[in-house]
């Protein structure tokens, strides 16, 4: 089974599908450690409840976005992973990390990627008047919530819909999807190649239609 490490700063929904998902005999990855900038992550104490091992690196106990990376990568290069999946973890990697783990991290948004990318998104949806909205697994690049797609679930924005309502549709979502997308790359029907997302034994279009 692939080694995957889940990165998050908050409740750990996400990470937690991922947990249960990758307990299924067949399924071709596990989480072996979480890891959270946040020492009060809600999501901690979950991921410990499954018996997974965690991992809490306070921005504040380190100088430097730099030495708090170097701590992270440290403790990654004891837990060797082979796909580090981002579940709600609010900090940007740097152009170095990323590329340390080029085409094995993922990330995922609440939001039908490429539109609004970054922080409330469920407001800036209903704002924008939208009737459709969200979610967008993709490969982390140096932008931020810039990478290739790999996977996006919809849902309905409703006429009533407040950000909290709307995100909790979106959540439900997010829950089915990263799974599904995880299992992807980990049994490489997708990977990134020159920054884009291919699908190596999917069936090519037949040609004049
Ligand atoms: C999720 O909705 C996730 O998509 C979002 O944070 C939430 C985390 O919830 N991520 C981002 O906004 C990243 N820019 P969770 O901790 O319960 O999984």
């Amino acid at each position: 089974k692939k080694r995957v490490v889940a990165f998050i700063s908050g409740g750990g929904s996400n990470m937690l599908a991922l947990a249960r998902a990758t307990q299924a005999a067949d399924y071709p990855a596990e989480i072996i450690a979480v890891i959270s900038d946040r020492p009060d992550a809600g999501g901690l104490s979950k991921a410990q409840a499954l018996g997974i091992p965690t991992f809490a690196f306070a921005r504040r106990d380190f100088d430097s976005k730099d030495a708090h990376e170097a701590a992270i990568l440290a403790e990654l290069g004891r837990l060797s992973p082979d796909i580090l999946c981002l579940a709600g973890y609010m900090r940007l990697l740097s152009g170095a990390f990323i590329q340390r783990y080029e085409g094995r991290i993922l990330n995922i948004h609440p939001s039908l990627l490429p539109l609004f990318p970054g922080l409330h998104t469920h407001q800036r949806a209903i704002d924008a008047g939208m009737t459709e909205a969200g979610c967008t697994v993709h490969f982390v690049t140096e932008g931020m919530d810039e990478g290739p797609v790999v996977l996006q679930g919809t849902v309905p924005v409703l006429r009533d819909d407040t950000a909290e309502t709307l995100s909790a549709r979106v959540l439900r979502v997010e829950h089915l999807l990263y799974p599904q997308a995880l299992l992807q790359l980990a049994n490489g029907s997708v990977r990134m190649e020159d920054g884009r997302t291919v699908r190596p034994l999917s069936r090519a279009h037949p040609s004049g239609t």
